[in-house]
């Protein structure tokens, strides 16, 4: 095992069967060896210092009725909201008080809102907050919408492909929804230049090892700045309520894997990780995460914006949740930096001697 993770580390990829035999025969030394290989790679490029941007659930509204979803349309129990345009900037001002220079804005695909008002939107937090990064994550949508989103000021996208094999993607949507479009829609983020953040979930219903080594084939291919990952964790009012939980090791080991993958991108230890174990998020940084996604929503809101059950950080205020995160943070030796935490393209060479000097 040694062996074929000092090849993942050197060579930054392996075959779809050593990516299976990786993630089926890693015992928890393993995983420890690999952890510390990550936190290495971190290290270089980030120090101690972790990013943070400030999530904005700004609709639970949503035409897709993704299986696994709590806020799918068709769960009638759950309790619909949108903030107003006014209640957004006023979640950006508090947050950008708390030190947050990126603000994500995050929802269901809510057709109430038109690209118009995206763009409206997208631009007057542009305007007041110019040293902000602004990134969506609003789902699938036009190209021409994407083009009109990317010329108004946003900077990032986050679209989780969810799974890389077609079949899979079929037993957890409904037929209206298919892999291949979602795919369209990240190959044309990246090409019209934003920064772009995939990913899936771990411990799916019905996922196997194989699937989770096509997602990370998927990602070799796509080379995202950013990549998402944590459990599944079931919704009481899903199809999928009685289905178990994915495991906190199995996730922590893809983080692990996803850095050693992609050594200058952005992978956050995410809210889902936080809610399978207490520690998760500590845990998803010392296997090689460099950023959190503490929720700015107004909290009258956020139990509505229940994606799966328990979500953690639902009675918090914004300042509560950042407060409480840099003090995790600095409980393992890492700082929540006020900085928009761009992706930052690596030199050449830079796995020689020259890059101790260059970066
Ligand atoms: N458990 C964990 N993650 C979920 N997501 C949606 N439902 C669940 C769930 N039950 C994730 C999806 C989506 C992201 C916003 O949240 O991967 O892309
Ligand atoms: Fe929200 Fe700890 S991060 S309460």
């Amino acid at each position: 095992m040694r062996a074929l993770i000092d090849r993942l580390y050197t060579e930054r990829t392996l075959s779809k069967e050593d990516f299976c035999s990786l993630l089926s025969r890693c015992t928890p030394e393993d995983s420890e060896y690999l952890f510390k290989l990550a936190r290495g790679v971190s290290g270089k490029y980030f120090g101690n210092r972790i990013y943070v941007r400030g999530l904005i659930e700004f609709t639970n509204y949503c035409r897709n009725d993704c299986y696994y979803c709590g806020i799918r349309r068709g769960n009638r129990s759950a309790e619909r909201y949108r903030l107003t345009k006014e209640e957004i900037l006023s979640c950006c001002e508090s947050g950008y008080g708390l030190g947050f220079r990126t603000f994500v804005l995050q929802g269901g695909e809510d057709p109430f809102f038109t690209d118009e008002d995206i763009v409206e939107l997208v631009r007057t937090i542009k305007k007041s907050y110019p040293d902000c990064a602004v990134t969506l994550s609003i789902g699938e949508k036009s190209e021409e919408a994407y083009r009109k989103f990317f010329q108004a000021g946003a900077d990032r996208y986050l679209l989780r492909h969810e799974t890389a094999n077609a079949q899979h993607y079929g037993r957890l949507h409904p037929p209206g929804q298919n892999l291949q479009n979602r795919m369209e829609c990240l190959w044309t983020l990246k090409e019209i230049g934003y920064q772009v953040g995939t990913g899936f979930m771990v411990g799916s219903p019905f996922q196997t090892v194989e699937n989770l080594a096509e997602d990370l084939l998927f990602i070799r291919q796509l080379e995202p700045q950013m990549v998402g990952i944590g459990p599944y964790i079931p919704h009481h009012d899903t199809p999928f309520a009685d289905q178990p939980a994915g495991s906190m090791e199995l996730t922590l080991l893809l983080i692990g894997i996803l850095r050693l993958m992609l050594p200058n991108a952005l992978i956050p230890a995410t809210t889902a990780l936080g809610t399978i174990h207490p520690n998760g998020r500590e845990k998803g940084i010392l296997a090689g995460a460099n950023v959190v996604m503490p929720n700015l929503s107004p909290v009258k809101v956020r139990k509505k914006y229940e994606l799966y059950d328990n979500k953690i950080c639902t009675g918090e205020e914004a300042a509560e949740c950042r407060f409480c995160l840099q003090s995790r943070m600095e409980s393992i030796g890492y700082r929540i930096v006020v900085d928009r935490g761009d992706f930052r393209p690596v030199k050449k060479f830079e796995n020689t001697v020259r890059s101790f000097y260059d970066v």
